[in-house]
């Protein structure tokens, strides 16, 4: 295995995998997007998508992953030299890149209630005053900055360190404790004035809704940030895998941990978004004003819970964050010789820099300044979610099922004889990409 690093344990893999799913998508995005795209409709496509193109694009990438050991694009190049295939791989090292830097930026965040909650200094902000105590933060320059710059040294010094040590740990006990968190806050979410209206929005579909394409594309592209799709981190991952490892079962427990993560999390938050009547299309914002809001109806049994909340979503926004990182880094690492410190230091600090003019577009000096309408940040999200990430995924499941022998794609995932595994393939084969190719048509055309 030309001493490159291995889990130790499919458990150890299995918790890296969720650790990289499982983040601010679960509970940040996911409830901005249901916000901005109507909620119910939104999420029956989005779990469409999940299991009918996420599902069997994970268990590609993991294929791929083992079968290469190596990073993403000479996981491509290795199996198939001289064709286009390893533009998979390029495309998966360009969203990292992309994701990661305003990844930092909301993760930063994240670290600043957290901190405003430890000072005290949010617990007496008075009831309605978050969107005001949300704007003044992210509209000044220096605080989102600093933020964003210790969450990415605490993450570049993870990623420096080693993949193993840094990861397996914290994952099996944290993401535990944050799933239970989340289920004590949506119960107490049921109990609010705004419940009924809140599960309304996120539960009935508008049937109009559906015949809008927006909603689809945010659907898929929720689908792909989620799961980390479309841009090789669990292709990275997977690389580290001895060869026995069932692949299957652990695409089936990611997918399944990371939809509940966001369900629940959707049912903390919009009943609280019909209580304090904030608009559920509020933006990437949405979160940060909300739950602030419930936390301080709580008293002083709730700045425990915010303590904890933010400390936990910090935790599993920095394992998602170190899994994009490992992307670049182990691509340098092989492409330059670079050492792992070397590479780690050189990219982490240049996606950290790309990240600014991001945490600066949200209220900030660069709020005025749009690209195609958009602030910066929103326009990265846009471009990685909706293209890059799809693009991705599209050629990672033509890649599998039309560029690989069946039997050898197969053997490899663990499914040769299993009628599980002709499904497989021809969801590979026909129906994802067709799935992608429309969405992303859709999407140029509209
Ligand atoms: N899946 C992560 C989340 O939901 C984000 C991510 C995207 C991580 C792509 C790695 C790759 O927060
Ligand atoms: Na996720």
């Amino acid at each position: 295995m030309n001493g490159r690093e291995q889990f130790a344990t499919k458990l150890g893999f299995i918790l890296a995998a969720v650790g990289s799913a499982v983040g601010l998508g679960n509970i940040w995005r996911f409830s901005y997007v249901a916000g901005e795209s109507g909620g119910g409709a939104f999420l029956l496509i989005y779990i469409a998508c999940i299991f009918l193109i996420g599902l069997p694009v994970l268990l590609a990438e993991f294929t791929i992953g083992r079968r290469g050991q190596t990073d993403a694009v000479a996981a491509f190049t290795s199996k198939a030299p001289k064709t286009l295939w390893p533009l998979g791989g390029i495309l998966g090292v360009l969203s990292s890149f992309l994701i990661l830097s305003f990844y930092g930026v909301i993760a930063g965040w994240v670290l600043y209630f957290f901190y405003s909650y430890l000072t005290g200094a949010a617990a007496s902000v008075p009831e309605g005053g978050f969107e005001s105590f949300f704007t003044d933060f992210v509209g000044s320059t220096a605080g989102p900055i600093f933020w964003q710059f210790l969450f990415m040294a605490v993450v570049i010094g993870i990623v420096y360190f080693g993949v193993k040590k840094g990861i397996e740990l914290s994952n099996r006990i944290f993401m535990p404790l944050l799933a239970v968190i989340l289920i004590v806050l949506a119960v107490y979410s049921l109990t609010l004035d705004g419940a009924a209206e809140g599960l309304a929005f996120l539960f009935s579909p508008d049937w109009a809704a559906f015949s809008d394409p927006g909603v689809y594309v945010s659907a898929i592209g929720q689908a792909f940030f989620t799961l980390s799709l479309g841009m090789a981190a669990m292709i990275t991952y997977s690389s580290y895998l001895p060869k026995t490892t069932r692949l299957p079962s652990a695409a089936g427990n990611v997918v399944l941990l990371d939809t509940l993560f966001a369900i629940i999390a959707g049912i903390v938050i919009f009943p609280a978004v019909y209580t304090f009547a904030v608009e559920p299309d509020a933006g990437p914002g949405l979160i940060f004003i909300i739950l602030p809001e419930v936390f301080n109806m709580l008293g002083s049994g709730g700045m425990f819970f915010a303590i904890l909340f933010f400390f936990l979503v910090a935790v599993a926004a920095l394992s998602s964050a170190i899994s994009l990182l490992e992307v670049s880094v182990a691509f340098a690492m092989r492409k330059f010789s670079w050492s792992r410190k070397q590479a780690a230091l050189t990219v982490g600090t240049l996606v950290t820099l790309l990240g600014v003019p991001s945490a600066l577009s949200q209220g900030g000096p660069l709020g005025d300044f749009l690209i195609a309408g958009q602030p910066f940040l929103d326009f990265v999200d846009m471009v990685t979610d909706e293209y890059t990430l799809a693009l991705g995924g599209l050629i990672i499941a033509l890649f599998v099922g039309w560029g690989w022998k069946q039997e050898e794609a197969l053997n490899e995932a663990g499914l040769s004889g299993s009628p599980i595994g002709s499904i497989w393939i021809w969801f590979l084969r026909i129906v994802a990409p067709l799935g992608i190719a429309l969405v992303i048509l859709a999407n140029i055309f509209s």
